[in-house]
């Protein structure tokens, strides 16, 4: 099998990784992917540069070689803060309301996209298995094609994909679409996404799903699948068993002086209900009064995306809910919610993980989500902590034995926490072990040999020859 090209927009350096505070899902299941297969990732270096030249910054380190190229602000502005962040990611995560249209946009998003396929095609070798990540570079194949590149090329989305009704608020939304259908595989996080996709390139695009959930185009196949991602389980049960995670452990432990710990984990991002998420805690504790100085929310949120709007937005209505509610419930040796907005090392966080009686992971739409499946992993099994999931997150789909919750209702989220703290020990211990089965069946390796596979396989699959080199 050729090496893999990964290309996404962020690229962070492997043997950085365990340090880095914000960085998503994405990049942390890349790195581990990477260090398995091997080959080359490539990408944006978050870096600005007067002028743009496709000067590639070529690293190595461990298995992983990295290739990164710096963008102009105009193109910083238009595809990430634009593009990506003001239209593809509020609308990708339902909110239509948050969605901005402009022309500008969209320019430099293909402009950036076009850039992209420049400096990478001198890298793809013909054996390589070309891997495309997330909602920056969907329309990056087609070009990719356009130069004359025949490989293997997939796309993995790690976003929801929204419902074909919102969807088509997109200005230009078939042309995008149709550019994603350039790949030989399209992978979703879970079958709630790929029907949505599904339905939309039938009902908007008239084209054939056959059974096996492959599209007809253009005389050829394309597969579409759901991919649930998973964590480096091995890596992480490691940091969890290390000195490092027992150290925080005990310190967040005796910080707290015996009260219970409600612990979320999450990017400082609209999507994640962090909000909705305080606001229950906080009826949680008006609705018990003996819980009151009692039991403690931990919520770690490092900042991202900080030259848009509605990021700076969140920001402060949260500092101002949070003010509001200690207000409410502080005591003079107490607070009832912790809220950081800094990162914390991999190994850190697995010591707080385990440190919490409860996980809450209540975002109000979310591909996946890795903080629950990490939560579980860091438990002890012999007295593990209780997971408070989010119906509308795609773990949920399977994390089935956490306590899965409706974000919006401040009511029964308050409700969870209270079922979640008087829950016996027998019937934790029965759902972590179950909950946990899955996280480590379903891990990052296992996703990476699953989508490798179909596009490594994908014509033998389709009963279709290859993709002609010159598409
Ligand atoms: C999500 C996205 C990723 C992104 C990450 C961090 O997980 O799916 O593509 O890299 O958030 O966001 P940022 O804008 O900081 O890269």
């Amino acid at each position: 099998m050729g090496r893999l090209i990964v290309i996404s927009n962020r690229v962070s350096v492997p043997s950085a990784a365990g340090a880095a505070g914000a960085q998503g899902g994405l990049a942390v299941a890349l790195n581990s992917a990477l260090r398995q297969q091997g080959g080359i990732w490539f990408g944006w270096s978050g870096q600005e540069t007067a002028e743009f030249t496709g000067h590639l910054d070529m690293q190595r380190n461990a298995d992983v070689t990295t290739a990164t190229i710096d963008l102009e602000p105009q193109d910083v502005e238009e595809y990430y803060n634009g593009y990506a962040n003001r239209t593809l990611w509020p609308l990708f995560h339902y909110r239509i309301d948050l969605t901005e249209y402009d022309r500008n946009f969209g320019e430099g998003y293909e402009r950036v996209n076009e850039r992209f396929a420049d400096a990478v095609f001198p890298l793809i070798e013909s054996e390589d298995l070309v891997w495309v990540h997330d909602y920056h570079l969907l329309p990056l194949g087609s070009m990719l094609r356009a130069r004359g590149i025949g490989n293997r090329m997939g796309l993995f989305l790690h976003t929801p994909w929204p419902p074909t009704r919102l969807l088509t608020s997109l200005p230009f939304h078939e042309r995008l679409v149709a550019s994603m259908l350039e790949y030989d595989v399209i992978g979703l996080q879970t079958t709630e996404w790929l029907e949505s996709f599904l339905h939309y390139v039938q009902k908007e695009m008239g084209l054939k799903v056959n059974l096996d959930n492959s599209i007809e185009y253009n005389g050829r196949r394309v597969v579409a699948r759901a991919f649930p991602i998973g964590i480096d389980y091995a890596e992480f049960q490691e940091a969890a068993c290390g000195d490092v995670a027992r150290e925080a452990c005990q310190r967040l432990k005796a910080s707290v002086r015996g009260r219970k710990i409600l612990i979320g984990v999450d990017r400082l991002d609209y999507s994640k209900g962090l909000g909705e998420r305080f606001e229950s805690f906080s009826r949680f504790l008006a609705d018990h009064p003996e819980m009151a100085g009692n039991a403690v929310l931990l919520q770690i949120a490092p900042p991202s995306r900080g030259d848009v709007a509605s990021y700076q937005q969140i920001r402060e209505d949260l500092e101002r809910k949070t003010g509001h509610i200690n207000g409410a419930h502080a005591d003079v040796d107490f607070v009832p919610i912790r809220y950081v907005n800094r990162g914390y090392p991999r190994a850190e966080l697995a010591g707080f993980y385990r440190a919490a009686e409860i996980g809450l992971v209540t975002p109000l739409r979310d591909g996946m989500n890795l903080v629950a499946k990490e939560y579980v992993a860091a438990q002890d099994p012999d007295d593990p902590g209780v997971l408070i999931l989010s119906q509308f997150a795609g773990s949920a789909l399977q994390l089935k034995d956490a306590l899965l919750v409706n974000p919006h209702s401040v009511e029964h989220v308050a409700e969870t926490i209270k079922r979640a703290l008087d829950m016996p020990l027998a019937e934790r211990k029965r759902r972590h072990a179950r909950l946990l089965e899955s996280v480590r069946e379903q891990d990052v390796l296992h996703w990476l040999e699953q989508f490798v596979q179909v596009l490594a396989n994908n014509e033998r699959d389709a009963g279709m020859p290859p993709h002609d080199q010159a598409a």
